[in-house]
């Protein structure tokens, strides 16, 4: 449909003067319905439909003001010959003509504008109108019984004017405004759902999918941060490996929460807390009748775990019939319930973890050497806490912050004596025992700061021997020393040369301190 002007509608009325005026007004609403509809931009739309007034109708200013519900006042939102750009005007409730209008709801017309003391003018912006007789005339804006702004004209002052009609025609166009801000809020409400949604779902993702709960920046964890990232996507079997409290179920959680399958069920079994004949059932699940007490049918985790991921804990504890039965499985990705004679096909990610030493148990004929193969696709170490010190004081700050919220204290800061023992102790439990020291001496401290009498019997010791306390402080500055040396030649892909340019340091001074430590540099190779 294309903008129908005055004059071709005019052509078949009559030239009477009433009617010209009345096709004129038509025309405008046409024009200005169409103005509105063209553009999802409200402003812009209004701005086109004070233009259109002020050409058809003579109009020397015109305003558009929108109620405000957050701060209770009527704005400005578009204008024509009224103010000069980029001025805000803004009105409280009931204040001046416009103001009257949007809390009545009824339009009101000002023949004299001149003679109307209420008439504040804010927005005008024009001195040599001040010389000119003006009449004002303003209609309500109204969506569903609640008025939500006004429409405001000036005209040229003419004795005989029709202000009835006048009104009657600016109504309309305040209501085809109001359809207008109707549909803008409308989609600005979807916006902001769809952007509250949004937001919410990232901060969801982030808490689980990313590595955030992951603390630690040492050369070590950063090559386990990478080797996630890796083989997250995959279903590839893995396997961790790492001292108790190194912090492996963590990881197999992010595996999980990294992985397509990350909607899907994780499922934990351990292997060490069941007596070893109900893991079977545990794992694989019964018929009804299958043992004594099998009074129904039972889903095993493999089972539950369909589609998603099935981490079995302390594997090196498994027995060897059992060991034997998840061979075939791992081999098949089939099994039957136990009683059952059913295949059922699981389709899942398997991650399994132990702190046993896999290789002697296969030695000692403890674990099955084909087995082993099984889930030693992709092998994740976790290096014991002892040797990442760099990571002791991050992770000590991050339990800090967790427990002294969880116990609602205000604890801010470790005192370096305290420091210094966290960092000289050898943490046999790795960062569950560091965890658990942070949490006990949150507990005990009654200061702003964890002192060193605020931590375990247990660190107490190291401190209390000086000897221990020098050997300490050469130990951490020659861990953290490895660490950068580590984290260099990562960096340079075994390249021990520009590895050496990294740090700082001479290709030979390097070479010394590589042997010094015993790193076994062509590891970084790649
Ligand atoms: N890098 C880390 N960042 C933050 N918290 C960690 C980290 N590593 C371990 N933890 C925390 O330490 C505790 C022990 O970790 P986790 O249970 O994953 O260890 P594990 O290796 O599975 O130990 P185990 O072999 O005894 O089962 C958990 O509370 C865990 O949240
Ligand atoms: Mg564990």
């Amino acid at each position: 449909m294309s903008p129908i002007s005055s004059s071709t509608v005019a052509d078949w009325m009559e030239p009477a003067e009433e009617h010209a005026s009345e096709v004129r007004k038509l025309s405008t609403l046409l024009e200005a319905s169409q103005a509105l509809s063209v553009t999802l931009d409200l402003e812009a739309g209004l701005q086109r439909v004070l233009e259109i007034l002020g050409r058809h109708h003579g109009a020397v200013r015109s305003t558009v003001v929108l109620m405000n519900d957050q701060t209770g006042e009527v704005e400005l939102q578009a204008s024509a010959g009224a103010i000069q750009p980029g001025q805000r005007v803004r009105y409280a409730l009931g204040e001046g003509i416009t103001g009257q209008v949007v809390q009545s709801g009824k339009p009101i017309v000002v023949p004299r504008v001149s003679r109307e003391p209420k008439f504040l003018s804010r927005a005008a912006a024009r001195p040599e109108l001040a010389r000119q007789e003006l009449s004002y005339i303003s209609a309500p804006i109204s969506l569903e019984d609640r008025t939500v702004g006004a429409v405001g004209i000036d005209l040229h002052f003419k004795p005989n004017r029709d202000y009835h009609r006048t009104v009657k025609f600016l109504g309309v166009v305040g209501s085809m405004i109001a359809q207008a801000v109707r549909v803008h809020r409308l989609i600005q409400a979807d916006r902001q759902k769809l952007v509250d949604e949004n937001t919410h779902l990232r901060r969801e993702l982030k808490e689980r999918y990313d590595f955030s709960n992951l603390v630690g920046t040492s050369g070590a964890m950063r090559q386990v941060y990478e080797q996630v990232a890796q083989v997250a996507r995959t279903s590839t079997t893995v396997l961790l490996r790492g001292e108790s409290g190194t912090g492996k179920e963590l990881i197999a959680h992010a595996l999980h929460y990294n992985s397509s399958r990350a909607k899907k069920p994780f499922i934990k079994v351990s292997c060490a807390a069941l007596p070893q004949d109900l893991i079977e059932s545990e794992l694989f699940g019964y018929e009804k009748g299958a043992f004594t007490g099998a009074h129904g049918s039972k889903k095993g985790r493999f089972e539950i775990a369909d589609g998603g991921t099935l981490f079995l804990d302390e594997i090196g504890d498994l027995n060897l019939a059992t060991q034997v039965k998840l061979l075939r499985v791992l081999q098949e990705r089939a099994f039957e319930r136990l009683g059952g004679t059913q295949t059922v096909h699981v389709d899942l990610r398997l991650v399994t973890a132990t702190n046993k030493d896999l290789e002697k148990a296969i030695a000692a004929g403890e674990f099955r050497e084909d087995l082993y193969y099984r889930l030693n696709v992709f092998a994740i170490y976790v290096a014991p806490l002892r040797d990442r010190k760099t990571d002791i004081l991050l992770l000590a700050d991050h339990f800090l912050e967790k427990f002294s919220r969880e116990h609602g204290k205000n604890i801010r800061r470790i005192s370096t004596p305290a420091i210094d023992m966290l960092m000289a102790y050898h943490w046999p439990g790795n960062v569950r025992e560091l965890a658990n020291a942070i949490e006990r001496a949150v507990v005990v401290c009654d200061a702003n700061a964890v002192h060193a009498h605020h931590l375990p019997p247990t660190l107490q010791t190291a401190e209390a021997s000086d000897t221990s306390m020098r050997l300490t402080l050469r130990e951490t500055l020659e861990a953290v020393e490895k660490d950068a040396l580590q984290d260099a030649l990562k960096s340079a892909r075994g390249n021990r040369a520009k590895a050496a340019r990294l740090v700082g340091t001479t290709e030979r001074i390097f070479n010394y301190k590589v042997r010094k430590y015993e790193i076994d540099w062509r590891r970084f190779r790649s």
